[in-house]
């Protein structure tokens, strides 16, 4: 703590206009105000200091809470979807998330993750489905055409009764999440696409049409479907962009403190 101090004491120093005439006329020529702001500045280093030494910000939800429990379960009828969910665990928000996914994951990786559990610390409700072929969920015909596969999401989020969705999709999930917002974005109230696939399919009058707040997120590294997406996604009338550094197409698994952080300042501040 000595050591810390006198660190304080140097830099404080060194921050001060150079006096010429050395150490002793400093001290002598020092008033009462003086020697108060000095005090209060070595305080208020002090504070600083501890601070960025105290503890590290809790990285806990990174890797899971215990106190949140992650529910399992099929959605009803005779096409069922496999789906994680997290209730919120304090208030709740109003806004619903609903995490798709890429080829070589499931519902699973958002629970890995953490991203479920963080969301219920948050008050979010968040609902993780494996897209039919994935995970626990069978494959279906439906999911062969576009059309299909939007019928297919939007009876899910129905049978889930997901009300307020903001809707994340990474990479393959976007043959899901296209076909939905372009047909339902009036029922999305937020879209997170992640280098998304299947933008080539819209043209920009129809991407010009859909008003749903949408933060377009991506890694730095990723330079083919990040690319490609985003030049489609750009004509979304009311988007952001972030880009992951040093990350690369799963930026979310790469970067995950990052990615969870400006999902969470998204999601904070839909109306
Ligand atoms: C779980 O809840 C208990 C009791 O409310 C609390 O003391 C503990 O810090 C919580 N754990 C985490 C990881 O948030
Ligand atoms: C995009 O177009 C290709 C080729 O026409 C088609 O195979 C694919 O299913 C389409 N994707 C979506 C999401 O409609
Ligand atoms: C655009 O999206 C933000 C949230 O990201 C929202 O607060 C704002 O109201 C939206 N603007 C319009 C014109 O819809």
């Amino acid at each position: 703590m000595v050591g810390a101090l006198c660190g304080c004491w140097f830099r404080l120093g060194g921050a001060r206009p150079l006096n010429p005439f050395g150490p002793t006329v400093v001290q002598t020529s020092m008033s009462r105000s003086q020697v108060a702001l000095l005090g209060l500045s070595l305080l208020l280093m002090l504070l600083l200091y501890v601070g960025l030494l105290g503890p590290p910000e809790q990285t806990s939800w990174l890797w899971g809470d215990p106190n949140v429990t992650v529910l399992a379960g099929l959605t009803p009828g005779n096409s069922p979807i496999f789906y994680r969910e997290v209730l919120p665990l304090n208030q709740a928000h109003r806004v619903e998330v609903v995490l798709l996914h890429g080829k070589a994951f499931n519902s699973h990786t958002w629970e890995q993750l953490g991203t479920l559990q963080l969301l219920s610390q948050r008050g979010y409700r968040a609902v993780a489905l494996d897209l039919p072929g994935f995970g626990n969920s069978a494959p279906l015909k439906e999911a062969s055409t576009e059309a299909g596969r939007a019928a297919l999401l939007e009876r899910a989020l129905r049978d889930l009764e997901v009300q307020n969705a903001v809707l994340v999709s990474p990479s393959l999930s976007g043959h899901y999440a296209l076909p939905f917002l372009m047909r339902g974005h009036h029922q999305l109230h937020g879209f997170v696409p992640i280098a998304p696939t299947s933008t080539q399919n819209y043209t920009q009058e129809q991407f010009w049409a859909v008003k749903t707040p949408t933060l377009i997120l991506y890694g730095e590294l990723d330079h083919i479907l990040a690319r490609e997406s985003l030049r489609q996604l750009r004509h979304l009338p009311n988007h952001s962009v972030v880009k992951l550094r040093n990350a690369g197409h799963a930026c979310y698994l790469h970067k995950p403190r990052d990615f969870h952080l400006v999902l969470l300042a998204f999601l904070d501040h839909l109306p």
